[in-house]
């Protein structure tokens, strides 16, 4: 009976799942991300030298070394110390130690495109250096961040796939268990590529469209 089964019948869930996994690691990681983020974007825009020292030292040293390896770093590295995290917390993990430093040089580069003279002005009438950021600097600087935060979304979805390497069974992983068991490699490689199409393509333009409504 089981020969009669379709190809979606036999090997269909494990597109779903891993289709489930990949976003929910992708939700995961930016969350991890973008909190870390600011965290070190606001030390990489601190006057205090060791602070930005910090800052740009993690920044620099996340986006200068691969994320195939920050996963295998985080994975075993955490196990080294006692820890044993489950393979999905440790892929978001080490997603989001990745995302961060991007989305770091997303929310310095945003702050520090505010024209200068918004401070000056700011500052000219009174306002205390935390209320210019607060009040003046950030509203402006959202319009250029959360567009870029939108894409470092999408730039996850598909960077996930390299943490199938630490056994998180996200979308590129249950494509692994399909290949194995259909004995077949090409096909389910296809299907995987067109799932990740459609996720990043409709995320995208729904960010297009958000932001074109939030422009307004
Ligand atoms: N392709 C890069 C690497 O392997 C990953 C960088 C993308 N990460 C991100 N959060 N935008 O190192």
């Amino acid at each position: 009976a089981s020969k009669d089964k379709s190809y979606w019948q036999k090997y269909g869930h494990y597109f779903v799942e891993g289709t489930g996994i990949t976003l929910a690691l992708a939700v995961v990681g930016v969350l991890i991300g973008t909190t870390l983020g600011t965290f070190f974007a606001l030390l990489k825009l601190s006057s205090v030298f060791i602070l930005k020292a910090i800052g740009n030292i993690y920044v620099e040293y996340v986006r200068g070394t691969p994320l195939l390896v920050q996963a295998f770093m985080v994975f075993f590295g955490t196990q080294a110390i006692g820890l044993h995290l489950s393979a999905f917390v440790a892929g978001s993990l080490a997603m989001g130690l990745n995302s961060a430093a991007y989305v770091a040089e997303i929310i310095r580069s945003g702050i520090e495109s505010v024209d200068k003279g918004q401070t000056e002005a700011a500052r000219s009438l009174g306002l205390s250096h935390a209320k210019t950021m607060r009040l003046v600097i950030l509203p402006q600087a959202v319009r250029t961040i959360l567009p870029a935060l939108g894409n470092e979304f999408v730039s996850v979805i598909k960077e996930g796939s390299v943490i199938s390497v630490i056994g998180v069974g996200e979308l590129m992983y249950e494509t692994g268990v399909v290949q194995g068991a259909s004995f077949e490699p090409f096909m389910p490689l296809v299907i995987a590529s067109l799932i990740y199409f459609v996720l990043t393509f409709t995320i995208s333009r729904a960010l297009g469209y958000a932001e074109r409504r939030m422009a307004r």
